[in-house]
């Protein structure tokens, strides 16, 4: 598409008095194909040449009317717009060439020329369960990281773990009073979340307890050894826990930097918020009026002393900024959060900070479960390891069904559930609520991650019959592709790279995932009515070269969204 677009620049830029950069710039994708693969608007020139739009469209087509360039045909005048149309043949060479020879970096360009780009995902919290918010944001999460990596930034995942509160003290009473060493061990997050319910329940009868937790909390703050053993002892094994599933979803955070990392910092914020002279002391606590902007009041220190979730947000935004200098800096948090955010980004402008603008939550909206074949424990929480091993069961069913022969069941049984999960999500406009339907996410012909996969499998099957294992770049047959399917395949694929800005720019994997089904869908369209293996031997290579391309889009834009590609399945 590039170099297409450098082509029309170069033409039209003479005619219409721009340099051949500010012509790209303006160049659009129609909204049919009909109208052609470019079009150039011409409201800008309107003013400039001091005719109406439609007339300078018409006007540059007859100037273009016996030209053409290698890589478009001809260019017809459309109301206001110039449309190009490729030439299919030059056209197909250029794009199959250029995934040929980039392979698993198709797709990928360097925006970002290394700037940093801190993102706060995943972040569950100790003694709670990692719930289903938190699973949105890891998938989601992950996938940003994965996508502005690709796009030359340095991406750097942060757990922003609730490794801090009040909760700490009632787990250390709860623990005194109730707790047992191997069932902590063998199941950390899930006993300490059900040791803090216990506590609850308690405490209902008996208020003291409350007194007790309170008095821990604050040994804790104060650094007692006891206090601070239980709290050490209880991050670590949960730590441990997340570690597991973090590891077989193939990811890796840069730091675990949870709230407990900025006690020592909010001292400073503080003073640097009395010294910008924006807080104000009520009742012994500490507030920052946001009124005149419509928001409610932040709470930075209580009148107890204690500090609060902002207040550790404060401190880890400047924290980031001093240590990364980041180019923008994401928090990939539930829509219910939208508030707090949008206080603790006011705040930072409200301190001078004009890297304020650069951070930005990263909302999503709630998931729901359709019950039906998982059942969910008491206290309608649902486990990620739970929803996991649930989703890669199924897939081993359903594998054992299609494929009882397949070598590596596990693998690909692996491969599929994980990819159900992730993609049931990531398919999804983020900011929209979803329901998870089991029934649906692992269907081979829905938009789903298995009907991408089951594409690129089968591509890899057709690869595996011919004598390579993948086809040598041939000049000649990549100029040969003409049918309306195999073309319309090359522009699919020609749009990854674009699609990948797309995503990062919105902070949407979703229009991957979206774009990825297309690519499938017009995989198996060409597929059904242009054969490889059977065709002639001119035709045959060309087409190889085409779903070879094909395999490693699919493969590159399901590695962004953290779904491996099976060869066989
Ligand atoms: N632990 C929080 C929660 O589960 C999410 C933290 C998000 N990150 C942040 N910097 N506030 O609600």
């Amino acid at each position: 598409m590039q170099k297409l677009k450098e082509e029309i620049g170069e033409i039209l830029a003479p005619l219409v008095e721009m340099d051949a950069e500010q012509v790209l710039d303006l160049l659009e994708i129609p909204p049919e194909p009909d109208y052609g693969d470019l079009a150039f608007p011409c409201f800008t020139l309107a003013r400039t040449m001091k005719k109406p739009p439609p007339v300078i469209a018409h006007n540059l087509a007859q100037q273009l009317a016996d030209r053409k360039g290698w890589l478009w045909d001809k260019a017809e005048p459309r109301g206001p717009y110039l449309n190009f149309y490729i030439a299919p043949k030059a056209y197909s060479q250029e794009v199959l060439k250029k995934v040929w020879a980039e392979k698993a970096e198709f797709g990928h360009t360097n925006l970002g020329h290394g700037a940093n780009v801190p993102i706060d995902y995943s972040s569950p919290n100790i003694a709670k369960p990692f719930g289903v918010g938190h699973i949105r944001s890891t998938v989601i999460g992950h996938s940003l990281y994965l996508i502005y990596r690709a796009l030359g930034y340095n991406s750097i995942g942060i757990n922003h773990l609730g490794d801090w509160g009040t909760q700490f003290g009632k787990l250390i009473v709860a623990f005194k009073h109730w707790g047992d060493q191997s069932e902590l061990k063998d199941n950390p997050v899930d006993y300490l979340y059900r040791l803090y319910v216990q506590f609850h329940q308690q405490a209902e009868e008996d208020p003291a307890l409350d007194d007790e937790a309170r008095l821990w909390f604050k040994k804790l703050e104060s650094g007692d050894e006891e206090a601070v053993s239980y709290w050490e002892h209880f991050r670590k094994l949960s730590l441990e826990t997340y570690a597991s599933i973090y590891g077989r979803l193939g990811i890796e955070f840069e730091y675990y930097h949870g709230e407990s990392h900025y006690n020592q910092m909010l001292e400073r914020v503080i003073e640097l918020v009395q010294e910008q002279g924006i807080a104000r002391e009520s009742e012994g606590a500490l507030i920052i009026d946001l009124e005149p902007y419509n928001l409610p009041p932040v709470m930075l220190r209580k009148k107890d002393g204690a500090t609060l979730y902002i207040t550790r947000d404060l401190a880890a935004a400047i924290y980031r900024k001093e240590t990364f200098d980041f180019a923008r800096s994401l928090y990939v948090v539930g829509a219910e959060q939208t508030l707090h955010f949008q206080q603790l980004f006011k705040v930072l402008e409200l301190l001078g900070f004009e890297w304020a603008s650069r951070c930005a939550h990263v909302p999503f909206g709630m998931i729901r479960f359709k019950e039906g074949r998982m059942s969910t424990r008491a206290g309608k929480i649902i486990l990620l390891e739970e929803v996991l091993e649930r989703a890669v069961e199924m897939a081993r069913e359903i594998i054992e069904e299609k494929n009882p022969d397949l070598k590596d069941k596990e693998s690909a049984a692996e491969a599929v559930g994980l990819g159900a999960v992730r993609f049931g999500d990531l398919s999804n406009d983020r900011v929209k609520n979803i329901e998870f339907d089991w029934e649906k996410v692992l269907d081979f012909s829905g938009e789903t991650a298995a009907y991408i996969q089951y594409a690129h499998a089968r591509i890899c099957s057709i690869i595996r019959k011919t004598e390579s294992e993948t086809p040598a770049w041939d000049d000649q047959a990549a100029l040969l592709l003409e049918m309306d399917e195999e073309i319309t395949l090359v522009k699919t694929l020609a749009r990854l790279p674009e699609k990948i800005i797309d995503s990062a720019e919105s902070y949407k994997p979703s229009i991957l995932a979206r774009y990825l089904i297309d690519v499938a869908r017009e995989f198996n369209r060409f597929y059904h009515n242009c054969p490889v293996l059977n065709s002639a031997p001119e035709i045959k290579h060309g087409r190889l070269l085409l779903i070879d391309a094909t395999r490693q889009v699919l493969a590159n834009g399901l590695g962004l969204l953290g779904i491996i590609a099976p060869e066989e399945m």
